[in-house]
């Protein structure tokens, strides 16, 4: 029997290393293990459980590359390191594991954390794009297969789902998020949740999620990644709170704060975020892992004037896990024997990482989650990629198809396919593709080879890129092709004598991401020149766009008959598009985040406030900008399908609702186009009068509907009083008596309207 057991044996008297599903007895029983084991280490281990590295192994040992490995290496022999991150694949997690387990004094295992993002070997959709699908249960099956694959390489913890509401399309972290909206992006939340946890942590394919970034991270100062946070109490509650809690609702272990500072306190040291509202009123009793380095980086933000004070400020307010700094393995013992840290914070961290590290079945055997033919077995199976296919698919929005350019016919067309994304295999898999490898999305130019009756010609036009061989590496800026248009006349002459020209464009898979923001979210380069000069020699354009945030296309709205927006969609991406524009997958995404017309307009959102001048009173005087209308180019909840629906009928049960019952509305659906589709059918709800002023219109509730050509179906909603609360002006989560409009349709303009009164008295 192993050490860690023999240890676990005699300490605990309990339950041997048994853990099941965390019921309360099981949580009650993890506990006492807790409680135990804490009890027999000693100050320096305790404080290596909240000590989190950098991966540093190198197939057979530190790796001489990093600077710091050795001394890593010595902390994790004495028992002084609890989690490590970025180390990938069975081989190297076992290497570290086996030192944690069998080389330590208590062999208390690690837990390892990756960012499994969207996808491991196998991409996803970025989340952005995923969100477009509004397919909570295709999210869901999406985690639940990053988990899968992340799991049978060695990671038990992903640092997933990004849960931040951003309103900030300049920001490069929204291709990360699920976009604009709370309502959308909580459902989202929890759906990623469940993927990555499944219903028992402790089965070896499900892994530990992470609620990130804690909080307000998406509302950095004009977009720039890492820039100062200004946010409202109600803002802060109302629209950044609601996915966190959704997340925690449903079981998200761990949480991780932000860069950011919110009140003028770092987020790492703010305890109303960490202790106040997530472990005491919102009860969360898993832990809070810092971000990279961010316990340090309180010295530039001017908070504290060095180390020691960064670590003492950071355990106070509730991070319970230093990633990377390096300050609590090196300040925290020193601060708990002058006495200025208590040694209850300390417990406190330390109980919460190993109930984790309990729940995940770490205990029962460490090595659950290195199996090395297991990983063979799963990495990019066939079903994984099936999977995939079918989330790329779905996250497709279709903005624009005049004319019905789109489907494509499948024979005896030319068809020019032009731009350098659509011979590309590196940009689709997006940004975060760390644990998969470069190059491996199937590219638009492969996928419509498999439409063999057309004549497909490809030429490239213009790179987006200049960087070495296109391959832009994760830490390097992207060299944008401002200037070579040698390859435009080629494009030109293809286009020139092709049926159909489908052009994809867009950002190269690094322009997007952290620390990629931009002023302008035009399209890149060299590309709307390309764009414009094919347009002049044939007119019959697909746009398929490529891209991690909402982009400025206003030319191409006005002149290309069809827009498709196509994101980065991971591995499968070719395919995908592919049979979108063949219309063996008819589009039903919708629009997760506003597509503004001007970058002026951001931040532009639909849940905007009226203001007190929201009409044009005279020429002047009303909120509005003198050179832009206010309106963005496409509104969240927007896209199209190759067929049309039609909505009437907006019905309500009773226009007064009481505050234990609930109301019906129902509104008829109608396909009325030639396709067989899906509508996602969205319902905003606006309150009228509050003691704080209340959005426009707040999405509340959406049902994705398919029907045949000429089929109806009536499709209700069911509003319950919980379903108006928000936080109100007395500071507490509650509805307030009054009319509320309901509004009823296919994106966020919906205009079928109906009203209903909440009434207390009853
Ligand atoms: C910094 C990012 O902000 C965070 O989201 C990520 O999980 C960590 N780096 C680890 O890679």
């Amino acid at each position: 029997m192993k050490k860690y057991c023999i240890i676990l044996l005699i300490i605990l008297t309990l339950n041997g290393c048994q853990t099941n599903n965390i019921n309360k007895s099981t949580s009650d029983v993890i506990n006492q293990k807790v409680d135990s084991l804490l009890n027999i280490m000693t100050l320096d281990e305790k404080i290596g459980q909240m000590n989190q590295y950098n991966g540093f192994w190198d197939v057979t040992g530190p790796s001489p590359k990093n600077g710091d490995a050795k001394y890593k290496y010595e902390n994790l022999k004495k028992g002084l390191v609890g989690s490590m991150l970025n180390m990938r694949g069975v081989r190297d997690i076992t290497a570290v594991q086996k030192i944690a387990v069998e080389e330590t004094r208590l062999g208390i295992p690690l837990i390892i954390g990756n960012d499994v993002i969207h996808g491991y070997k196998t991409l996803s959709p970025i989340p952005l794009a995923e969100a477009a699908s509004w397919d909570i249960d295709e999210i869901e099956n999406s985690a639940r297969i990053a988990a899968l694959e992340a799991s049978a390489a060695g990671t038990n913890w992903t640092f997933a789902p990004m849960i931040d509401i951003s309103r900030d399309a300049r920001w490069g972290r929204v291709m990360e998020g699920a976009g604009e909206d709370p309502y959308l992006g909580s459902l989202i939340a929890a759906a990623r949740v469940r993927g990555f946890q499944g219903d028992d942590l402790s089965k070896h394919y499900t892994i530990a999620a992470t609620a990130k970034h804690f909080a307000a991270y998406g509302f950095s100062e004009s977009g720039r990644d890492y820039n100062t946070v200004d946010i409202s109490r109600n803002t802060l509650y109302n629209v950044v709170f609601p996915p966190f809690i959704s997340a925690l609702d449903a079981g998200a272990r761990t949480f991780m704060n932000s860069f950011n500072e919110l009140d003028g306190i770092p987020a790492t040291a703010n305890s109303f975020l960490q202790r106040d509202i997530l472990k005491e009123e919102w009860n969360f009793d898993g832990f809070v892992v810092s971000d990279w380095g961010s316990i340090s980086e309180m010295i530039a933000h001017g908070y504290v004037k060095n180390g020691v004070d960064a670590t003492e400020l950071a355990v106070e307010a509730g991070s319970d896990m230093d990633m990377e700094s390096h300050l609590y393995i090196k300040n925290l013992k020193g601060l708990v024997e002058s006495k200025k840290v208590d040694i209850k914070l300390i417990d406190d961290a330390v109980s919460r990482i190993l109930r984790v590290k309990f729940e995940l079945g770490l205990f029962d055997d460490p090595y659950r989650y290195l199996d090395a033919d297991r990983e063979k077995e799963v990495m990019h199976h066939p079903n994984n990629h099936k999977a995939v296919l079918e989330m790329a698919k779905k996250s497709i929005v279709l903005l624009k198809n005049e004319n019905q350019l789109l489907p494509l016919k499948k024979e005896n067309q030319t068809i020019a396919l032009i731009g350098a994304l659509a011979n590309d295999d590196n940009s689709p898999l997006g940004n975060w593709r760390t644990n998969s490898d470069n190059n491996t999305a199937i590219t638009v130019l492969e996928g419509m080879k498999a439409y063999p009756k057309n004549k497909l010609i490809y030429r490239k036009g213009a790179d987006v890129n200049l960087n070495d061989g296109g391959v832009v590496k994760f830490h390097e800026k992207v060299k944008i092709n401002e200037n070579d248009k040698s390859g435009f006349n080629s494009a030109k002459n293809v286009a020139r004598n092709a049926d159909i020209v489908v052009m994809v464009l867009g950002e190269d898979g690094f322009q997007s991401g952290e620390g990629r923001s931009r002023t302008k979210i035009d399209l890149p380069g060299v590309q709307q020149e390309l764009l414009e000069e094919v347009y002049k020699v044939n007119k019959n354009i697909v746009l398929v766009l490529m891209n991690g945030r909402p982009l400025n296309i206003n030319w191409a709205d006005k002149n290309i008959p069809s827009i498709v927006e196509a994101w980065q969609l991971g591995t499968q991406t070719g395919n995908a598009i592919a049979q979108v524009l063949y219309g063996d997958y008819n589009p039903s995404g919708k629009l997760p985040m506003t597509f503004p017309r001007s970058v002026g307009q951001i931040p532009i959102y639909y849940n905007y406030k009226n203001t007190g001048r929201p009409g044009p009173k005279n020429e002047v005087f009303w909120t509005h900008y003198n050179d832009e209308v206010n309106t963005p180019l496409y509104p969240f909840g927007y896209g199209l399908s190759y067929t049309t629906f039609e909505y009437s009928n907006i019905a309500i049960d009773n226009k007064i609702l009481k505050k234990n019952n609930s109301i019906n509305v129902s509104v008829e659906l109608k396909n009325t186009g030639k396709f067989k589709g899906k509508e996602v059918v969205q319902l905003y709800i606006k309150d009228r009068y509050a003691s704080i002023t209340r959005p426009v219109r707040e999405l509340k509730g959406f049902e994705m509907i398919e029907l045949n050509p000429g089929e109806s179906k009536t499709v209700s909603f069911e509003i319950s009083e919980s379903l108006l609360r928000f936080y109100s002006a007395n500071e507490v989560w509650e509805s307030e008596p009054g009319i509320f409009d309901i509004f009823i349709g296919t994106d966020s303009n919906a205009s079928l309207q109906e009203n209903f009164k909440l009434i207390r008295k009853f």
